[in-house]
């Protein structure tokens, strides 16, 4: 009995001792868009993801409690620039552009653009959009690298730009644009949820992720480069994403 009375002071004393340490730790905010599996989607409430899950590691190796604040892609470089959250990650390509408005950190993923066409559909390659005469449709996911290159190389009217991913898909599938230019790992993940898709054999760009922060926090930076490396030497950056892409191909 004394023994029960004992564990049970035990239990009252840590457990809010664990609780209030918890919430002591410092935020570490994030800006995302999740709405890109594997690297940020949603489980019920909770965003999970690549991204998600690094995030989360290097708040840990920081001593430091992650929030995500999921938003428009479009709007995270602006939310990174003016301090509303401390770093931005959504499968983030670095580009020249961007990196007027923030620093990136060390890349920890690579992407490539690639197209997802209808299963019967007549475009066979990137050549067929560029082909004499070719006026298709293609659908973006909005401000990213993708209607970035789209826009350059084939005009804004050929551009039909969506707020997520599965938005452009689901233009696609209802037959509003001729294809979607999306990145290949949400390309997968939104081929194998949908019927009659595939996804060209002919890749697009290449292009590096990293994370985004504000110019003048070169602290934050430093620190993320430093956990970033970290993990990448202790294996968790791997284990993380072949939780996610690989194990199942
Ligand atoms: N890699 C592309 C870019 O940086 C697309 C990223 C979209 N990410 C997202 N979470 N929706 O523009």
């Amino acid at each position: 009995m004394k023994k029960l009375l004992a564990v049970i002071l035990a239990l009252c004393l840590t457990i809010p001792c664990f609780a209030a340490l918890a919430e002591d730790l410092p935020v570490l905010k994030m800006g995302t868009n999740a709405a890109f599996p594997p690297y940020e989607y949603y489980d019920g409430e909770t965003v999970i993801g690549i991204d998600a899950e690094i995030a989360a590691a290097i708040a840990e190796k920081l001593g430091m409690k992650l929030e995500i604040v999921d938003m428009e892609f479009g709007a995270i470089i602006n939310a990174v620039a003016t301090g509303k959250v401390d770093f931005g990650m959504a499968g983030m390509t670095v580009t020249d552009e961007r990196l007027q408005s923030v620093n990136f950190s060390d890349s920890y993923a690579t992407g490539v653009q690639v197209i997802i066409v209808k299963e019967d559909s007549p475009i066979a390659s990137l050549d067929d959009l560029h082909a004499e005469g070719a006026s298709y449709k293609i659908g973006v996911q909005e401000a990213t690298t993708g209607d970035i290159y789209c826009t350059d190389d084939f005009g804004e009217d050929a551009v039909f730009k969506y707020k997520t991913g599965p938005d452009a898909v689901l233009a696609l599938t209802s037959g509003k644009v001729d294809c979607v230019v999306i990145d290949n790992e949400p390309a997968k993940a939104f081929v194998a949820a949908n019927e009659g898709l595939k996804i060209l054999e002919t890749a697009y760009v290449e292009e590096e992720y990293a994370i985004a922060i504000a110019l003048e926090n070169t602290d934050l930076l430093d620190s993320i480069n430093d956990a970033l490396a970290a993990l990448d030497e202790e294996g968790v950056l791997d284990a993380i994403v072949s939780k996610y892409i690989g194990a199942a191909e």
